[in-house]
């Protein structure tokens, strides 16, 4: 084929295109150099080549896995320092370690055992609506802040039986603090340019996080090893599936390293998604009045005044649909990042050599006109009900990706969906949410993830409902 080269902004000495991302707020420099640059450009940063890619049909393409794999080149492989190769951040598919927790997991994953989770998720949303009833309809609600407590304490106690109990403190918890200062260090070590040794306290601190996060892990494991001897005291969550599981492909047991690495990845990997998709839904609650009169009539109707089941979880078609098309729009995860296995051409003309690293740009991808249509960027929940968006799943795959792809995608998907749809039903039952201030437009925060800032809505009891 005739090949074209991809395009790229002009590079300086040293930096190459450094000077072209906003390393506080990339989200804003990827969309900015999509509209310059089009659908596929290249950017060249210190120690690290990639391609982005922001159609559909390339976002497809680079999703087959017999042509690309996963990528770790950059904040992820930063985070290895803290977790090694536990599930999100081991390299190839061909990690040991991968493989063996990878399997040992996937049932515990699976909806049967989500399904008896439905109770520990239920109080901590409990917990949530409680707080919100007592502050009354006048005190604004730091919605990220609430939705991150929600996300951080149903992760912690579903997977390993721990309490962070958040809503019970003003400060944060250590061990959260700790892994705060992580993730915002893996973000900017990635930005250096220079020798570490400029970087010497950042370093110790990063190391001391990283200790901390660790120890608090192997606490969490070491006690639990003492009651799950003791038949009957045993937990069915997913540390005693870690501790108890043996692959049945290699026979091994996952070591007490990987059950540690595991275990933070779950709430690294649980807690600002989970928590930025709430709060974005928030948003568009208050934002489209109509969207939300539907959804609480919805859960008026299947819900009633009586606690939220697990039996109603599937029956929440819209509140589901809401959720999806929030995700469509604001992605949490704004791209992931695959690489070549050998020389690739994509798009019939673009060479990417092996190796190389190509995002996978959700945030427009996902709003591709040529897929979802001229509305592409208007918030429409009716087109993600299940029979549209079963057709669109297999009409064009990849065109809603928010929990990822393949072998790589999301382990966490139905826990995270199962503590949504619940959280949401238990919030719209008991309140109507107005803006704090009403001149206030979307801003978003951007880490590893994204999500609104400065968001502050105030909950007004429904009258009547319990
Ligand atoms: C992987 C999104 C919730 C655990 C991923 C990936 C995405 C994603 C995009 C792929 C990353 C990549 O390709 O580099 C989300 C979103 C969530 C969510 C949007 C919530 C709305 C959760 C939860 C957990 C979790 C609640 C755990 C309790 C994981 C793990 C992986 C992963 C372990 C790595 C899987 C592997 O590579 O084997 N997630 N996630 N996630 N997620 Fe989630």
């Amino acid at each position: 084929p005739n090949l074209e080269p991809i395009p790229q902004p002009p590079k300086a000495p040293l930096v190459g295109n450094l000077g072209d991302v906003d390393v506080k707020f990339p989200l804003d420099s990827m969309v900015t150099l999509a509209n310059k640059y089009g659908p596929i450009f290249k950017l060249s940063l210190p120690g690290l080549d990639l391609v982005v890619v922001s159609d559909w049909d390339l976002v497809h393409e680079v999703c087959d896995d017999s042509r690309f794999r996963k990528s770790i080149k950059g904040e992820l492989e930063e985070l290895r320092a803290a977790v090694n190769d536990g599930l999100v951040t081991s390299s190839g598919d061909d990690e040991e370690n991968w493989g063996v927790a990878h399997r040992v997991l996937m049932s515990a994953f699976g909806p049967l055992s989500i399904r008896n989770m439905f109770d520990e998720m239920h109080e901590i949303a409990s917990q949530l609506a409680l707080k919100w009833a007592r502050q009354g309809p006048h005190e604004p609600l730091d919605v990220s802040g609430d939705m991150t407590r929600l996300a951080l304490d149903t992760v912690a106690l579903c997977s390993m039986g721990f309490r962070f109990n958040s809503y019970y403190r003003q400060d944060l918890h250590p061990f959260i603090k700790a892994m705060n200062e992580v993730l915002d260090a893996a973000a900017h070590r990635t930005n250096r340019f220079m020798p570490s040794v400029f970087y010497y306290s950042a370093n110790h601190k990063f190391k001391e996080n990283i200790k901390l996060l660790r120890s608090a892990a192997r606490e969490v494991v070491d006690s639990r090893r003492l009651v799950a001897d003791d038949a009957g005291a045993e937990r069915k969550d997913l540390l005693n599936a870690m501790l108890v599981g043996v692959d049945h492909k290699t026979g091994r047991k996952m070591s007490d390293e990987s059950i540690i690495d595991n275990l933070i990845t779950f709430l690294v990997a649980g807690h600002e998604t989970t928590a930025g998709t709430l709060s974005f839904v928030l948003y568009n609650v208050v934002k489209y009045p109509e969207v939300c009169r539907k959804a609480q009539r919805e859960v008026d109707d299947v819900v009633g005044t009586g606690a939220v089941t697990l039996d109603h979880v599937s029956k929440l078609k819209y509140i589901t649909a809401l959720i999806r098309e929030t995700m469509r729009l604001n992605a949490p995860i704004t791209a992931f990042a695959r690489e070549a296995v050998c020389d690739q051409i994509i798009g019939g003309k673009y060479l990417v050599k092996k190796d190389t690293q190509v995002v996978c740009f959700l945030t427009r991808s996902q709003s591709d006109p040529v897929i979802w249509g001229p509305d592409a960027n208007e918030f429409k929940p009716e087109r993600m009900l299940d029979a549209n968006f079963d057709r669109m799943q297999k009409e064009y795959p990849h065109c809603w990706a928010p929990f990822g792809t393949g072998l790589r995608a999301c382990i966490g998907r139905p826990f995270a969906w199962q503590e949504m749809v619940l959280a949401l039903a238990v919030m719209l039952q008991n309140f109507n949410f107005v803006m704090h201030n009403p001149a206030y437009t979307l801003r978003l925060a951007q880490s590893l993830t994204i999500k609104p800032k400065d968001l502050y809505l105030r909950a007004i009891s429904r009258e009547g409902l319990s």
